[in-house]
């Protein structure tokens, strides 16, 4: 009796301690489709604070209303020792995506992550440039942690002993469906804060619930159209002089060029920098950049953010920096307005007034050993780990607000993003160079809210080259970094006749990127996205232990298939790259027919071929009906209200639709209605195909200039 009267006893107190630790949450659904739950206190500053944007409203609003997309109870959330922790269900055949931007799996379900902005090191942990703390289910809802914090993600990996759907144990000796991983029903965080903010985006498809998040950050950035053009990146202490000569080999050779990035040598110093101009290698700067513009070049500017003893404002902002500094240089603390406009003012001022288009942001990301430790402060009274969770988004956010005041479109590039980064005008890249994770970067970037580049540097071989080329002429940025290596377009002889009909590729695919681009930004999807996102693609969560030596490693895993070496560009178009060593490959074709990209020809429906495409081409598949809006091959990007002759490809034998945007290319007055969007129509007829495009609105936007009508599938 007494035993039983204690052992009561210690129960109650039990569930009076877990109690105390259970947190309700508070929930609101704040847009349509969109829930945010709130436990805790949560933090004044936040992703969504630092990065600032402003939901599109409009958008998810065209959405329309959806149901909360499970259970709302099953979210469980506890706060012990100044934690958040918080659960989230999942179900046996889900298959969980995103987590940041990863570089070697598609499929996080499994994963332990600590999400931590850092310079990727070659392991998908959660360090890396864009740690967007947001998932994506295959059953159709995404979820955003907003939180400045280092967090950690048990993504299915724990049993709790009181699930409901506690598994079966099941003995190794004899039973070989043991599983080493037993079903885990839930998503679990911790957040080291005594409260957070959660939101829970609708689907009901998982493309739709990426949509909302994109939508609710304001929607992708719509780059000018030179930002998606060709850009080279000079070697770093290149003068005036030589970059005018290297501008005019690109032009005598017939390759485009629509920017050019200026490197580290800019600076009078760097690393740390002075953020004004070498005058011994820019003698002029103001005329070099005015000169540049006259030839239809824009120029991009790298830096770092650590300030020099050189730099003009140094001692005004030395108060409003850092403990620490990174490479001797100091860290402005750029929540403080007073640090922003010092540090700011100097860009404007020395580089955006006399006509520079865009910066690369470099460094923002990590390396432990260059950047402030976590024991450093900052003069806000933030910490050291709020500030490296979103140093990368105050620089995007404050570089683009000055562009955007002076009603000028930017592009450039940033090496660590998070989330609520959607919307800003930034590609990110790195230094890690490796051709295959890039491709599957790429495709995790659409699942993150960013933008990725497969940059090209330099290769072994000819081969090389021309492969990672290809790919990166179907990316966000089409671009050689050759900062270091000095390597140029046709610096491989032997596939020089390759790489120039990839760079005039890109040209021509200009309205069909720009058109894609304009989708990211006002419907939310991402220009380039996963397999798994396609209607057709299974995506059920295979469990199969195909291969597995149970005897040799009693803890290998069943690992699900996936596929990360191909990927969506834009709404019709399946790209998949070639790596180096590479003859054939498969290609997984969704349900739906598919057709060759250069020929038209039929290449399948709901299968997997194997293609040998040769050196001359990466393999591209076009959608059934699929339209694809080309320019001629320019060597520049059309300038604002400049005529261009369209050529509309159409593939397959469904009838083909397409809305082609336009706007003026350059500024923002897209916002204020000037844009249009054309409708293409296209049918099959006896003897070839009709087509029509609807004719421009009034006082809208109209560049279309001569349409040829392409009927690629001939037979
Ligand atoms: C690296 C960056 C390179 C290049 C270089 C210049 O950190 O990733 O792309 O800009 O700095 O020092």
């Amino acid at each position: 009796m007494k035993a039983a009267r204690i052992l009561l006893g210690i129960a109650l107190l039990l569930s009076h301690f877990f109690k105390a630790n259970s947190q309700s949450i508070t929930w609101s659904e704040v847009m349509p489709g969109v829930w945010k739950g709130v436990v805790g206190s949560p933090e004044a500053y936040d992703l969504l604070k630092a990065a600032g944007t402003s939901p599109n409203m409009e958008a998810l609003t065209k959405l329309g209303k959806a149901d909360f997309p499970f259970v709302q109870q099953n979210i469980v959330a506890s706060l012990r020792d100044g934690k958040t922790q918080l659960r989230f269900p999942l179900e046996k055949n889900e298959q969980l995506y995103g987590f940041g931007l990863n570089f070697q799996t598609v499929h996080q379900r499994g994963k332990i992550l600590e999400l931590h902005v850092d310079h990727y090191g070659g392991k998908d942990n959660g360090r890396t440039h864009a740690p967007t703390p947001f998932y994506i289910s295959s059953n159709g809802y995404g979820v955003f942690i907003n939180t400045a914090r280092y967090l950690k993600v048990w993504a299915g990996t724990g049993v709790r002993k009181d699930s409901e759907n506690f598994p079966t144990p099941k003995d190794r000796n004899t039973d070989k469906t043991w599983a080493s991983r037993p079903y885990s029903d839930a998503v679990e965080f911790q957040v080291p804060a005594a409260g957070v903010e959660i939101y829970v985006f609708a689907g009901p498809k998982p493309l739709d619930a990426i949509k909302r998040y994109n939508l609710f950050n304001g929607g992708g950035y719509l780059p000018p159209k030179w930002g998606l053009g060709f850009t080279q990146r000079v070697m770093t202490r290149f003068t005036a002089a030589e970059v005018e000569k290297e501008i005019y080999t690109f032009k005598e050779k017939g390759y485009p060029l629509d920017f050019v990035g200026l490197e580290p040598g800019w600076q009078s110093k760097a690393y740390p920098g002075t953020f004004t101009w070498d005058m011994g290698r820019f003698p002029n700067p103001q005329k070099f950049v005015a000169d540049m513009l006259n030839k239809g070049i824009r120029l991009n500017l790298w830096l770092n953010p650590y300030v020099s003893p050189d730099a003009p404002f140094y001692k005004e902002i030395l108060p409003l920096t850092s403990s620490h500094t990174v490479w001797l240089g100091v860290v402005p603390d750029l929540t403080l307005p007073k640090a922003r406009a010092l540090f700011f003012s100097q860009l404007q001022q020395n580089q955006i007034e006399i006509g520079v288009s865009g910066y690369k942001i470099d460094e923002v990301d990590g390396y432990d050993h260059y950047l402030w430790p976590d024991v450093a402060t900052f003069p806000s009274g933030l910490s050291a780990e709020q500030m490296r969770q979103t140093y990368g988004l105050l620089m995007q956010r404050y570089t683009a607000e000055i562009f955007k005041k002076r009603n000028q479109r930017t592009f450039g590039l940033v090496r660590a993003s998070n989330g609520g980064g959607t919307s800003f005008p930034y590609v990110l890249y790195n230094d890690y160079y490796n051709h295959e994770d890039f491709i599957t970067a790429l495709i995790n970037s659409g699942f993150a809210g960013v933008l990725w580049t497969p940059e090209v540097r330099a290769s072994k071989t000819g081969e090389e080259w021309l492969r990672r080329f290809q790919s990166n002429v179907f990316s966000p940025m089409a671009m050689i970094n050759a900062w270091s290596s000095g390597t140029k377009p046709w610096s491989y002889p032997e596939v020089e006749k390759q790489v120039k009909s990839f760079a005039l590729l890109r040209m021509q695919m200009m309205p069909y990127w720009y058109t894609e681009f304009a989708k990211y930004h006002f419907e939310g999807t991402p220009p380039f996205r996963a397999m798994n996102l396609e209607d057709g693609f299974n995506q059920q969560l295979n469990t199969e232990k195909a291969n597995l030596n149970l005897e040799e490693n009693p803890y290998a895993e069943a690992v699900s298939k996936e596929i990360k070496d191909q990927y969506m560009a834009g709404e019709y178009l399946l790209v998949a790259p070639m790596f180096t060593g590479q003859v054939t490959r498969k290609v997984v074709l969704p349900k739906g027919k598919w057709y060759d990209f250069y020929t038209g020809e039929f290449a399948g429906e709901g299968t997997v071929i194997t293609v040998t495409p040769g050196l001359d081409k990466i393999p591209v598949y076009v959608k059934d009906g699929g339209i694809i809006p080309m320019m001629p091959a320019m060597l520049h990007a059309p300038k604002s209200g400049e005529k261009i002759d369209l050529e509309i490809r159409y593939y397959g034998e469904k009838p083909g639709q397409y809305l082609l945007y336009d706007d003026d290319g350059e500024t923002f007055n897209y916002e204020k209605g000037q844009y249009s969007w054309r409708q293409i129509n296209i049918q099959r007829t006896a003897n070839g195909i009709k087509g029509n495009i609807s004719a421009p609105e009034k006082n809208k936007p109209n560049t279309l200039g001569k349409i040829i009508w392409t009927l690629m599938t001939k037979s």
